[in-house]
């Protein structure tokens, strides 16, 4: 079954066709890889999808229900969420109330937000449950400015983890980390959103990673799509491995 469907789905800036046309869908419980070359138009689907940006045509459907011109706030409610490229964190704030808030918001006590934030304890317990599954626990009252670049990261999926998605779009979660700390990183993601029952939609550079973590991966090239099928599928088509992965491609 499919949880998301795009039809034509175009965004345009100026004369850059950024998203153009785009047939996209996403089963129920796959881990899908949104894969491409920089400036392909992951990041813009994304961002219309998840209602950061206003479609040029075409129309979305979530749950069977056409959400193309709905709000980012209903859309979260519906059960979408993103984390970011360039993580969106409150860099001041400890990791335990970067999670703690959204839980917040998500029970709707934003009007409440930070003096409450110490005090509710089912949602202080929330938020420590959630750093402990991301591995995080140990840096809660640390602020977020002090972590590590991969923990940064970690804590960005966090925070729209806590949203409690149906879908989850991560973009480039391991982005800005060395190549030895994605393994870990995306071990973790991957379990969690497995073990959840969340849908997840993973845009990554590292073939490795894309190949190794996915069920099934969308090739983006120019704002469409070029290609769609297991990781065995992507590996085998050449059009995909000449024009985008060169000859990187794991065999
Ligand atoms: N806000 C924007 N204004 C103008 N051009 C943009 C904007 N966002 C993205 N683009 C352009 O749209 C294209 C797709 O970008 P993007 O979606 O970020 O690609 P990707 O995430 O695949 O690297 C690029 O040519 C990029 O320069
Ligand atoms: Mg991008």
């Amino acid at each position: 079954m499919n949880l998301l469907e795009t039809r034509q789905l175009k965004k345009y800036f100026g004369d850059t066709h950024a998203v153009d046309g785009v047939d996209f869908s996403v089963r129920q419980g796959e881990v899908l890889a949104l894969i491409g070359a920089n400036g392909a138009g992951k990041t813009t689907l994304v961002n219309v999808i998840s209602g950061l940006l206003r479609p040029d045509g075409g129309t979305i459907r979530f749950q069977a229900v056409d959400v193309t011109h709905q709000s980012i706030h209903d859309r979260i409610k519906a059960g979408i969420a993103r984390s970011f490229q360039l993580v969106n964190l409150f860099d001041q704030l400890t990791c335990l109330d970067n999670v703690a808030l959204t839980v917040f918001a998500r029970e709707g006590k934003t009007q409440r937000l930070m003096t409450l934030a110490e005090r509710d304890r089912p949602v202080l317990d929330e938020a420590l449950e959630l750093l402990r599954q991301f591995g995080l626990e140990p840096k809660a009252r640390m602020t977020a400015a002090g972590l590590a670049q991969g923990e940064r990261k970690l804590l960005d999926v966090a925070v729209a983890y806590a949203l409690r998605p149906r879908l989850l779009f991560l973009d480039e979660p391991t982005s800005g980390v060395s190549t030895r700390e994605k393994a870990p990183i995306m071990d973790i993601i991957t379990s969690i959103v497995r073990s959840g029952k969340v849908t997840a939609v993973i845009i990554e550079h590292d073939m490795d990673v894309v190949f190794t973590y996915s069920d099934r991966i969308v090739v983006m090239h120019e704002g469409k799509i070029l290609a769609d099928g297991t990781p065995e599928e992507i590996r085998r088509n050449e059009q995909v491995t000449t024009t985008l992965l060169g000859t990187s491609a794991p065999r």
